[in-house]
């Protein structure tokens, strides 16, 4: 059985890149924001609004409780699930993890450009930006860090994670 989890913050790329491996391996691709989504019929933008951040952070972990049934597969994470419930645990209990680790102004810069709605960030200037992603990945990195592997930006490929996980099985 193979699961990789992608844990790391907002824009630094986790669901693009687990769509690619998850298909390179032939499992299938699960991410939580939108597996959220489509359990509660809500958007996460409507989530934050209509019951505020800390239910959402139950409901992350009830999703991430449900997956102890599921076979292999490539996980997504959402930026937060991993700080909050001693969900990084769960999430190295359940699989191989991989923190793709990326710096403030990369991740301001992309997030910045991004299509995707985020409540945490919505709005804000690129100033403030980087202010608060500077501010909240010194608060979080200590869970990411926690990962099986740290990748850098030059091996955040489909290709290095396989080999990774193909490495593990010898
Ligand atoms: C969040 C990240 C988002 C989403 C929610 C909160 C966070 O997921 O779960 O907006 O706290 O970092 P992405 O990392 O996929 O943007």
């Amino acid at each position: 059985m193979d699961r990789v989890i992608l844990v790391g913050f907002m824009g630094c790329g986790k669901s693009t890149l687990g769509k690619k491996l998850a298909n390179r391996m032939g499992i299938p691709f699960l991410d939580s924001d939108a597996e959220i989504e489509k359990g509660v019929l809500m958007s996460v933008g409507e989530i934050f609004g209509a019951f505020g951040e800390s239910r959402f952070r139950e409901i992350e972990t009830e999703f991430l409780d449900t997956l102890n049934e599921e076979g292999s597969f490539v996980l997504a994470t959402g930026g937060g699930m991993p700080c909050f419930h001693r969900n990084m645990d769960k999430l190295n209990a359940l699989g191989t993890t991989f923190y793709l680790e990326r710096s403030p102004k990369e991740l301001a810069n992309r997030l910045f450009n991004a299509k995707t709605k985020r409540p945490l960030i919505d709005g804000l200037s690129e100033s403030d930006l980087l202010r608060f992603i500077e501010d909240k990945l010194a608060e979080r990195e200590e869970a990411y860090k926690q990962a099986n592997f740290v990748l850098s930006r030059e091996e955040q490929t489909p290709a290095q994670i396989e080999e990774f996980m193909e490495l593990l099985k010898k």
